[in-house]
């Protein structure tokens, strides 16, 4: 590779941040939007959003629901590096959707409002993150409103998420009697002042020993001599960020701010520019590592979304890259299918703004229109050697419906339209194969998904459609230990088969007492929850 792509692939950070609903992860994108230069004024994200969805219908759900179904990417530069910023959808039902995003990610940065600590949202977001070991920026923000003690917050994100804390910068007080943060890496203070809610630029105040009453003149004495205890009790106990740790996913960085007054943003971007990692090598196939510097163009498409743009009835694959240069125009191999594919319309989003892309590079984002091509979790490449990437596994639904149309000389539009959706993820379908695709079982990780499928159906592809909801409770992927076929046959038990689009044996249950009765009565037998299939088809 020439050493000018190999600069751009190693400037490459992609990241997404992970957070509770109302913890600030919107303020906070838009805050390190400003600071990238990608936007111009705060308020620009939010009102963007709402301009838009008053302009379109796009997902007007969202809208009414005042959640972010969707997730876009974004781009902009900071200092040297060029950083892509995943948005994640932050309701649990969309789990997913975010498990898809955050396979796309080299890191992630937690929000949590100092009020609340770690809430469930974030706990299930932080465990999809330790699953792929996904290194973790820990960011405490609000602290303008009165919170928890920081000593407390770090106990239980210690306790609960049961990964080590290594606090960069410390709070000085907090709510009204905010002074600002200590940062322990640069020993200075940055001061907080109260700005109205615009840009400004931090007051910073250095110095060689914390006791220098000079602080005190600056904070109040008071505060400094709470600082110097608090201090003296964490650098006693723990020592600088040990980046390895932290990339291993076993500590996190924590940093105390405000993103609704921009304080502690800037702190945040330099300490991510100096620790957050580039693209990784990925895992092929079983065996070797992929290294994003190979000459090689790869990636793996985790998102999928049909008719982003309504008008134009569109279908983008979001496309994580993983090795080598994108260039406009080029033909691409999936190995789940026998043909090449041109990757001509290729776009980079802003928000649900696009421009069209000529280059990208391993760490980016692509999206690029398909005409039914690509699934979630294909593997694209250029190149004689083989590449599959390991895939986004599908999790087990806990709802379960069939479907009822209200004009049957619909069917037509149905089926279109559930197949797309089933692709985006949106949906899961389950076939009886006795029956056939007539009547498809419908699961879903959390009900909002059903409601975002009734509004699709009817909105995109205008197919009025009513839910039978179905008693089942779990649904397992079956298959033998052994690995050798398996059939409905070989399975014991009170439950019925069915196949999920790819063609695998899924067993569905309506009761814990089943299942646990399956597995205890099928020594050969796999019931898994989760379930990656062969990424090169069945
Ligand atoms: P989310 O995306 O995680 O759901 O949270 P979002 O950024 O939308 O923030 C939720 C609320 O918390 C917003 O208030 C936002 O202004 C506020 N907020 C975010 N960061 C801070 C902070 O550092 N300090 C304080 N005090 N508040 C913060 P809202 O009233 O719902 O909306 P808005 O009218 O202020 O925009």
């Amino acid at each position: 590779m020439n050493p000018q792509d190999k600069r751009e692939i190693e400037r490459r950070r992609t990241f997404a941040i992970i957070s509770h609903p109302d913890a600030g992860k919107t303020t906070m994108t838009e805050k390190l939007l400003l600071y990238g230069g990608a936007i111009h004024e705060a308020g620009e994200v939010k009102a963007k959003k709402e301009r838009r969805s008053a302009r379109s219908d796009w997902m007007k759900l969202e809208q009414e629901r005042g959640i972010s179904v969707s997730t876009s990417v974004m781009q902009f530069d900071y200092k040297q590096l060029k950083i892509n910023l995943l948005d994640t959808p932050g309701h649990a039902d969309f789990s997913e959707d975010t498990y898809r995003t955050l396979a796309a990610v080299d890191s992630a940065l937690m929000v949590l409002d100092n009020a609340k600590g770690v809430e469930s949202q974030t706990k299930k977001l932080y465990e999809v993150c330790r699953l792929r070991k996904t290194p973790i920026f820990t960011f405490i923000n609000k602290l303008d409103r009165e919170g928890r003690s920081p000593f407390e917050l770090m106990d239980e994100i210690e306790k609960v998420l049961n990964i080590q804390c290594n606090p960069i910068t410390w709070p000085i007080g907090m709510g009204k009697s905010f002074r600002g943060i200590y940062h322990r890496e640069l020993k200075s203070i940055i001061l907080f002042k109260e700005s109205g809610f615009a840009t400004t630029e931090a007051e910073e105040v250095s110095f060689s020993d914390i006791k220098d009453s000079k602080i005190g003149e600056v904070i109040g004495d008071d505060a400094h001599q709470q600082l110097i205890e608090d201090i003296e009790l964490l650098d006693g106990t723990l020592g600088p960020l040990d980046r390895n740790e932290f990339l291993a996913g076993n500590v996190t960085p924590v940093m105390f701010g405000s993103a609704r007054t921009n304080f502690g943003v800037n702190a945040f971007l330099d300490l991510f520019c100096k620790n957050a990692p580039g693209p990784f090598p990925q895992k092929n196939g079983a065996g070797d590592l992929v290294a994003p510097t190979e000459d090689l163009f790869s990636g793996f498409v985790f998102k999928i979304q049909a008719n982003m743009d309504k008008m134009h009835r569109d279908r983008i694959v979001f496309l994580r890259i993983c090795s080598g240069k994108f260039e406009r125009g080029m033909y691409v191999k999936n190995p789940r299918l026998e043909k090449e594919i041109r990757l001509s319309h290729s776009a980079q989003f802003m928000a649900r703004d696009r421009s069209t892309v000529e280059t990208a590079y391993a760490g980016d984002i692509l999206g690029f229109h398909d005409n039914g091509n690509c699934r979630i979790g294909d593997t694209l490449y250029t190149g004689s050697k083989s590449i599959c990437y390991e895939g986004i596994p599908q999790f087990s639904p806990e709802f379960f419906a069939k479907v009822d149309l209200a004009d049957p000389l619909k069917r037509k539009q149905f089926n279109k339209g559930i197949r797309e959706l089933c692709e985006e993820g949106t949906i899961q379908m389950f076939i009886d194969p006795r029956v056939g695709d007539q009547d498809p079982l419908l699961g879903a990780v959390g009900q909002l998904q059903f409601e975002v499928l009734l509004y699709r159906m009817k909105d995109e592809y205008g197919v009025d459609v009513k839910l039978r909801s179905q008693p089942f409770r779990h649904a397992r992927w079956i298959r033998k230990k052994d690995a050798s076929p398996v059939s409905s046959a070989d399975v014991k038990g009170t439950l019925q088969f069915y196949e999920d689009t790819s063609g695998y044996l899924v067993g569905l249950f309506t009761s814990d007492f089943h299942l646990e009765w399956a597995k205890a009565n099928n020594e050969n037998i796999l019931f898994m929850e989760s379930f990656l299939g062969n990424p090169q088809g069945k």
